[in-house]
């Protein structure tokens, strides 16, 4: 039988666990053309919901058109367009209609046609030569809100935070100022590096300000990881017993893709007569192995006080960490000399506050407390 568990790409079906509340929830949000924020932590499984809500909006045959822009690598304006352009054989998946529809709308303007090789579909998007963005930019969002005057539409722009890196000037404007006149569009912008993203849609002068719901994803609970673990492994025979299940969650803090990860190579193994811990423990072993070189390159690009502010986290739980006999305990003369590493730290994205501090990367986590001995 197939390997059910998958941790390189989205994963949607029986491969994806739960997430019932959100689905559901998401679900209100697009009838009801309310634009959403979606935000969390890398790998928590943002775009496998995406898709997983697009499946159930075809399986239950509601008439909504369904678009997903991914913007990663995206570093203009133009780009931004381009992506979207091509995005459009989603919602239109006969090509001549397509190409009808945005040759009228780009008159005269030079188009590019390509193929998908891994789908074989057919996109369409402009040529910039002599035009400028603005126009091209105006007419692609009519385009959008032509289409959405036959039935609704859900548009995703996933890994928006792109978007804050562009120097076109005015864009985030000049954007929000289309998306609010699409009113029977729900625009889902999806995005991973917290801060940056709340940041964009919760301070009074950016342009999107308060533009959509905030929709922040949080892990999955032990309760829903353990049904579904338990039905995926019953189908080779193996009856997992649920306090195995529940050291699988624990160990990687209920991490999604960690989770998937583990799973994956725990099918792998001859299990009709259980999994002993010296298994678990193998498997979590080879997962920190298999990324130690990567590991130790991070490690060497730390200061020394990066360093020791690291180690100070892990001995303290990530809080009090500005007390006296901690600081000592890990050789740091001043809190100031903290303060610093933990906003370079933050910057990097290898530390996340969240009350706490916390490291991001929860195999890097169990390196750093191998590689220390702690
Ligand atoms: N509902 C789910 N059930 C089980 N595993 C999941 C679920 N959602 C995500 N995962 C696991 O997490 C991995 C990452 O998921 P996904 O790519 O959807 O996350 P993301 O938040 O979009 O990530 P990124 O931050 O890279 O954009 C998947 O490959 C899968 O292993
Ligand atoms: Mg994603």
């Amino acid at each position: 039988m197939k390997n059910p568990f998958a941790y390189s790409n989205y994963v949607t079906g029986e491969s994806f666990c739960n997430r019932k509340k959100e689905l559901s929830e998401l679900l209100r949000y697009i009838k009801g053309s309310q634009n959403v924020l979606l935000y969390s932590h890398r790998r928590y499984g943002k775009s496998s919901l995406i898709q997983q809500v697009f499946r159930e909006i075809r399986k239950k045959n509601l008439n909504i058109g369904v678009m997903h822009i991914e913007l990663y690598g995206t570093i203009s304006e133009k780009d931004f367009i381009t992506r979207t352009f091509q995005g459009l054989n989603q919602l239109e998946s006969n090509f001549e209609r397509l190409l009808k529809s945005v040759s009228n709308a780009l008159k005269n303007i030079k188009l590019n046609l390509s193929i998908d090789s891994a789908t074989g579909s057919t996109s369409v998007s402009p040529s910039f030569e002599a035009f400028n963005e603005k126009i091209i930019l105006e007419e692609l969002m009519k385009i959008l809100l032509k289409y959405s005057q036959n039935r609704k539409l859900v548009i995703v722009f996933d890994e928006f935070q792109e978007v804050a890196n562009y120097t076109e000037e005015g864009f985030e404007k000049r954007l929000r100022s289309f998306i609010q006149q699409h009113s029977n569009i729900c625009y889902i912008f999806s995005g991973s590096r917290q801060h940056l993203i709340t940041e964009m849609f919760n301070s009074n002068n950016r342009a999107f300000y308060k533009l959509a719901e905030s929709f922040p994803l949080d892990k999955i609970e032990t309760k829903h990881y353990i049904p579904w673990v338990r039905n995926l492994f019953s189908r080779k025979n193996v009856h997992l017993h649920t306090e195995r299940i529940e050291e699988i969650v624990a160990r990687f803090e209920n991490h999604p893709m960690y989770i998937q990860n583990f799973l994956f190579h725990l099918w792998e193994e001859p299990g009709e007569k259980g999994f002993s811990l010296k298994i678990i423990n193998k498997l979590e072993n080879a997962i920190i192995e298999k990324r130690s070189l990567e590991h130790t390159v991070l490690w060497e690009t730390l200061s020394i006080n990066q360093k020791k502010t690291l180690k100070l986290i892990l001995l303290n739980n990530g809080s009090n960490l500005f007390n006296a006999d901690s600081l000592k305990s890990v050789d740091l003369k001043t809190g100031s000399l903290v303060t610093k590493a933990l906003s370079s730290l933050i910057k990097k994205e290898i530390i996340v506050k969240n009350g706490s501090y916390l490291i991001q990367d929860i195999v890097f986590k169990k390196w750093l407390q191998k590689t220390l001995s702690l």
